[in-house]
């Protein structure tokens, strides 16, 4: 893959629910048309990890995800502990994706004369069409996940295409009276009591508020979202033609990009339809529906459909790629990832991974999941920032393709941003994590921490050697 490639490959992830969906929600529920400044906020965040990110890719002698990078550099417990943080990512994430494409295709499927019943539509009790999704999906992966990337690549083009459309044939029905107030003042709303709260609010004990300034910065840490998925580009090191150079450009183009395309999509919207009155499903294409344009919405309903498949099964295979190197270290049961020797993929695992977010995103409520996915990227991005000095001190001799500017400043304040960030997700989010995180280190230390490659092989007196096979 060349630098092109890669960006190419990056917008093709980057781009799906958080823009499709999520924004919708986050100006209604945040900060109104200033959740375009939110989006600003989250792509400085993102921007920064990416810089660090883009480092340690070009550092480590090994592809892989974040984990694969640190497991090598920093060894088992802080590895695991990444891993963990994007597993939850990952499976959230693709859940999340699934539940947006749902309510796309269900808005399609009416608009084509078929009504999906209301006992299993979207919002409903069982999301049958997330479920059938990703079942499908994961079909796909277990037989070979070649084919399936090339057919990523024209999907991409389309969801290109219909992001630009909804741009331009926007413009022309945005009214500046919906600008105003650009920024709504601060209320206590219910979207901000109780276990609902930003943690930080609660914290500083401050009445807890949604609008106004703190708005702002507690939609950036939901829109977050949106931009979840350029790390996922430094997963492909092995197929990149010249990584060390091409890496950190894919990176930090797909998200420059992106960044420019959800600010004006973000405007265009919240300048079509008042934010109090923005639809918390399919935002994009119901703005056109409002403004009397169905045929336009039909088309974008029509490539969210088609678009949003990429995004949700980019983020199932990497959630199988990262189970698989814990099982390849012996952190999780090796037998897990076993291949198959007809298909060359570990078969099992992605059915069991594919069986699990069929589940969690057909079952859980819409709405729920966002913030853990961001808090597990969140906390992922704070570590790989922090991993990046320590890894320049205590091996100064690796060769760096790339190394990011103002070291240690630079990712230290990547890490500062992305805490603040999580310090603005609910005390509900916060629970949660702090729930998955404890069933981690149950697992580490009753399990791996005895039967991992580098216990097992210290045990028989090798010199365990960092560099996973
Ligand atoms: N960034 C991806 C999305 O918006 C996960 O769907």
């Amino acid at each position: 893959m060349t630098a092109l490639d890669l960006t190419d490959f990056g917008i093709g992830v980057i781009i799906g629910a958080g823009i499709f969906t999520l924004t919708g929600r986050a100006a209604a529920n945040y900060a109104g048309p200033s959740i375009a400044i939110s989006f600003v906020i989250a792509a400085i965040c993102c921007g920064l990890a990416a810089l660090c990110y883009a480092e340690f890719a070009s550092t480590v002698p090994v592809s892989g995800s974040a984990y694969t990078f640190s497991y090598a550099s920093l060894g088992e417990l802080v590895a695991w502990v990444i891993g963990w943080d994007l597993l939850l990512e990952l499976m959230l994430g693709a859940s999340v994706v699934a539940q947006g494409w749902s309510q796309y295709a269900t808005l399609l499927l009416d608009k084509l004369g078929f009504t999906v019943p209301t006992g299993v539509a979207p919002g409903s009790h069982f999301d049958l069409l997330a479920f059938l999704l990703v079942i499908v999906l994961t079909a796909l992966i277990s037989i070979g996940i070649r084919e399936s990337l090339r057919v990523n690549l024209v999907l991409v083009g389309v969801k290109l295409f219909i992001v630009l459309f909804v741009i331009v044939a926007g413009i022309g029905f945005i009214k500046s009276a919906n600008y105003s107030p650009f920024i709504p003042a601060s209320v206590a709303g219910k979207s901000s009591a109780g276990i609902h709260a930003p943690l930080i609010q609660v914290l500083f004990g401050v009445t807890p508020s949604t609008f106004g300034i703190a708005g702002i910065v507690a939609g950036a840490s939901i829109v977050f979202f949106a931009y979840i998925g350029f790390d996922v580009v430094a997963t492909t090191a092995e197929e990149a033609r010249n990584p060390q150079r091409d890496l950190p450009i894919g990176i930090i183009a797909s998200l420059v990009i992106c960044t420019v395309l959800y600010v004006a999509t973000t405007l265009v919207i919240t300048g079509m339809v008042k934010y109090t009155k923005i639809d918390p499903k399919a935002a994009l294409a119901s703005a056109f529906e409002s403004v009397g344009k169905p045929g336009f919405a039909t088309l974008i309903a029509a490539g969210a459909v088609a678009g949003l498949m990429t995004v949700v099964m980019t983020l199932i295979i990497g959630a199988t790629r990262v189970t698989f190197a814990m099982s390849r270290d012996w952190l999780l049961p090796p037998s897990l990832g076993r291949t198959n020797h007809r298909t060359g993929t570990p078969v099992r695992l992605t059915v069991m991974i594919g069986l699990a977010i069929a589940l969690i995103a057909s079952l859980t409520p819409i709405g729920k999941l966002e913030e853990m996915v961001n808090i597990g990227t969140l906390s992922a991005f704070a570590l790989v920032s922090l991993a990046v000095p320590v890894l320049r001190r205590r091996r100064p001799d690796l060769k760096r393709a790339f190394t990011v500017p103002f070291s240690p400043v630079l990712p230290v304040v990547a890490a500062l941003i992305s805490v603040y960030l999580m310090l603005n997700l609910s005390v509900e989010t916060w629970l949660r994590f702090l729930v998955w995180m404890a069933l981690g280190f149950l697992i580490y230390f009753t399990y791996g921490v005895r039967n991992s490659r580098l216990s097992v092989k210290a045990r028989e007196g090798e010199v365990p050697s960092l560099t996973s096979t």
